[in-house]
């Protein structure tokens, strides 16, 4: 298991090695982080730079394919070849950190739970699921998790398996990939709605904050904390 040392400064802006008067967040691989935001307000670049860069046992499925140039590492396409990079027999053939950009007939639920199966079997892992809201948002529902998903997040932790998932719209997504999350980050939201989610996990009278935080900056909210932390940018 490997761990990310993440200070969280009250108060102004900071960079992420600063820890004035902050308290230092530990991510362990195996956790479960939320991160929303709207659109262009750092979601990628901070699961990037807090979960993808210090992990070496790691998947970042990038649905939109605009990930994978940043991420130095092999870009699959295909089921099978992230099957084969996971299970491979020989050690030379398999791959522990990649991206996965799923080619057009792998954006569907059911590959998504595919995946989450594989990397749920594989066991000490890590995946990051950058806007799931394409998998999971059908017009104007969201469709139930699916099972390897959830299993990833209720029953991950004793295999070793952890997950980060983003969305740009806490609304669209299964509320559970919020709920069982014990970190989340909290960026600008500018819809009440999916302001209204994230009072649910961290108390309404915070919500309202959420309409006019600084580009970049957010709320952090560990399990167990009396109250989100605003902080960033990382
Ligand atoms: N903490 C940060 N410091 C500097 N630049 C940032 C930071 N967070 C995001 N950015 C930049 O802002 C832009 C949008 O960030 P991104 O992570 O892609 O947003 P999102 O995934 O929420 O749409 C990118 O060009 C990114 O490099
Ligand atoms: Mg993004």
């Amino acid at each position: 298991m490997s761990t990310i040392e993440l200070p969280i400064p009250p108060g102004s802006p900071v960079g992420r090695l600063m820890v004035d008067g902050g308290d230092a967040v530990t991510i362990s691989s195996n956790d479960r982080i939320s991160v929303v935001g709207k659109t262009g307000s750092g979601k990628s670049y901070l699961a990037r730079n807090l979960v993808w860069e210090p992990l070496d046992r790691v998947v970042f499925h990038d649905w939109k394919a605009q990930e994978h140039e940043e991420l130095n590492a092999p870009v699959l396409s295909t089921l099978d070849q992230v099957h084969e990079a996971l299970f491979a027999e020989s050690e030379e053939e398999r791959l522990y950190k990649f991206v996965y950009v799923p080619e057009a007939g792998e954006h569907g639920l059911e590959a998504w739970d595919e995946l989450c199966r594989l990397v749920y079997e594989k066991g000490d892992f890590h995946l990051i699921g950058d806007e799931i809201k394409g998998i999971y948002q059908q017009g104007n529902s969201v469709r139930a998790i699916s099972d390897h998903h959830e299993k990833i997040l209720t029953r991950g932790r004793s295999r070793g398996v952890g997950m980060t998932n983003l969305s740009q719209r806490p609304k669209k997504i299964p509320m559970e990939c919020m709920s069982e999350a014990e970190h989340t980050f909290a960026f600008r939201l500018n819809l009440a709605d999916d302001r209204k989610r994230l009072g649910e996990i961290f108390g309404s009278e915070h919500e309202d904050r959420l309409r006019e935080i600084d580009s970049h900056r957010f709320l952090y909210y560990r399990i167990g904390m009396d109250e989100p932390r605003e902080a960033g940018p990382i």
